[in-house]
């Protein structure tokens, strides 16, 4: 029997005719014997010799079986250890069953008993080994499980806090970060309606100004007033609030399911609340959720304050500019307020075409410092009375190029550069500077140019008196097409009817 022959056992006795006759037996029948005459011989033998099955006797001098029994329980407890006694008392029993015996074997020893008790002992180790294995690696299986969730749940979140960051960035304007903030709640998490309340100091009650709601959810809208008082609180601390589970409904009325409130600080200053409910279903916040929305909070702030440090520059720059042109204007009382006007006519001919709001804001800058270049042009010549020579006219043409450059320097209004660059344009492509024609031409640029000119002729000039009405109008109705966009004209030509431009 080839695996036999694999096998080891070891058999302990102080008794050497015992091991002479067992050992003889088991060598024949095909397994590899060791033998050993005490607990201590049998010790060095495991030391070097892996051993399948350990037979001992009990009561031998040095260590005895007991000892012996134990001290393999500690080295390789999926060895079996069988005793052989010919006095099994009560307390031995105990013993060496605390010490992991699986078999006793009672002296005088059968030999065909013994190979018995040494295949039932060896089925019963693979069984206990494989177990053991089978038993390690259902705990891999379940480590690496878990640990497969947790980084799976880590790349999530990850992707999640990325994707929140990315969100707030380039959002243009402050109030619709706050709308931002509201979406993503709902998006985020799992509730039903999210708020963003302005809380102010002066009014003491907080102010709504953004709001999202989940679209399945069929449940009745949240009132400022239900809310309140645990909003004002988390102003007040600056701290944020968490409600997994309403169930007293002594601080919410209780169609609040779940609810997080969250403050909002600019520059260390309490500037706001977020909240977030859940109206319906089982689903309640958690900590990781919380730990959301402060980061969402927390990454809106830094947008309002980055947009409020733009806005002021962009206030800045452009009151700048505005002072300049004013200064300009001011020096030659005919073309006081020109700029102004130009813009009001420019702005209401965009409104009547359908411009939406970020245009008629861009016309509104452009139209307001369109002239601004003429501030690189001479006195001389802007104020010169009588009619200019070409070398002049050429010198007051650069005024659109300059004033593209000085507004578009600072790389905050490219659209409004240019417009004030070719706002001298013409329909037919004759204009300055890049003799664009038609579609070309920006929009804008195209209503600006007739603004430009009406209120140019509808004004005296140093170098001329006012035109009169009639003669403006047919100027402007000969233009389309080739000074002017034949879609403008029609417009202004409409609006001047209804008595718009009376300046
Ligand atoms: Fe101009």
């Amino acid at each position: 029997m080839a695996d036999k022959k694999k096998e080891k056992i070891l058999f302990v006795d102080d008794e050497e005719s015992i091991l002479d006759v067992v050992g003889e037996y088991f060598r024949q029948r095909g397994y590899s014997v060791l033998t050993a005459k005490n607990g201590c011989e049998a010790l060095k033998i495991l030391e070097r010799e892996k051993i399948d099955c350990c037979f001992t006797d009990i009561n031998m001098p040095e260590m005895d079986g007991i000892a012996l029994a134990e001290n393999i329980r500690m080295l390789d407890n999926t060895i079996p250890v069988v005793v052989m006694t010919g006095f099994p008392s009560i307390d031995n029993v105990m013993k060496t069953i605390k010490n992991g015996v699986v078999d006793f074997l009672i002296k005088p020893l059968n030999l065909g008993q013994m190979e018995v008790c040494i295949h039932r002992v060896l089925r019963e180790r693979c069984l206990f080994v494989e177990n053991i294995i089978l038993k390690k690696e259902a705990e891999g299986k379940a480590l690496l499980e878990k640990l497969s969730r947790e980084l799976h749940s880590r790349v999530e979140e990850l992707h999640l806090l990325n994707k929140i960051m990315t969100e707030f960035t380039g959002i243009g304007a402050s109030f619709d970060v706050f709308m931002r903030l509201a979406d993503m709640t709902i998006e985020v998490t799992p509730a039903d309606e999210a708020k963003f309340y302005i809380v102010n100091d002066a009014v003491k009650i907080p102010f709504e100004i953004a709001s999202s709601r989940r679209n399945a959810c069929r449940c009745e809208k949240t009132d400022r007033k239900e809310t309140e008082k645990l909003i004002m609180d988390v102003a007040a601390d600056e701290v944020p609030l968490l409600i997994s589970e309403n169930r007293d409904h002594l601080l919410l009325p209780s169609k609040i399911r779940s609810f997080m409130a969250v403050p909002l600080t600019i520059r260390g200053k309490i500037f706001g609340v977020l909240t977030a409910a859940v109206l319906s279903g089982c689903n309640c916040f958690s900590e990781k959720l919380m730990y959301y929305l402060m980061f969402m909070t927390n990454k809106a702030a830094y947008a309002v304050e980055n947009l409020a440090l733009y806005e002021n520059i962009y206030e800045n720059l452009f009151t700048a500019f505005l002072a300049l042109v004013k200064a300009l204007e001011a020096k030659d009382p005919d073309t006081g307020e020109h700029s102004k006007r130009v813009t009001e006519i420019a702005v209401a001919i965009a409104g009547e075409i359908g411009c939406n709001s970020e245009e008629l804001d861009i016309l509104n800058v452009a139209g307001r410092l369109h002239d601004i270049g003429k501030i690189g042009i001479k006195d001389e010549i802007l104020q010169k009375p009588g009619t200019l020579t070409d070398e002049e006219f050429e010198k007051i043409k650069e005024h659109s190029l300059i004033g593209a450059n000085i507004v578009g320097q600072i790389g905050l209004w490219d659209k409004e550069k240019e417009i004030i660059k070719h706002h001298h344009e013409r329909f037919d492509g004759t204009g300055y500077p890049d003799g664009l024609k038609r579609e070309e031409i920006p929009f804008l640029a195209r209503i600006l140019s007739l603004a430009d000119a009406y209120d140019a002729m509808s004004h005296d000039r140093i170098y001329r008196e006012r035109l009169e009405e009639k003669r403006i109008v047919s100027i402007i109705e000969k233009g389309a097409g080739n000074h002017f966009d034949p879609e403008v004209v029609r417009v202004f030509l409409k609006l001047y009817a209804e008595n718009l431009f009376c300046f």
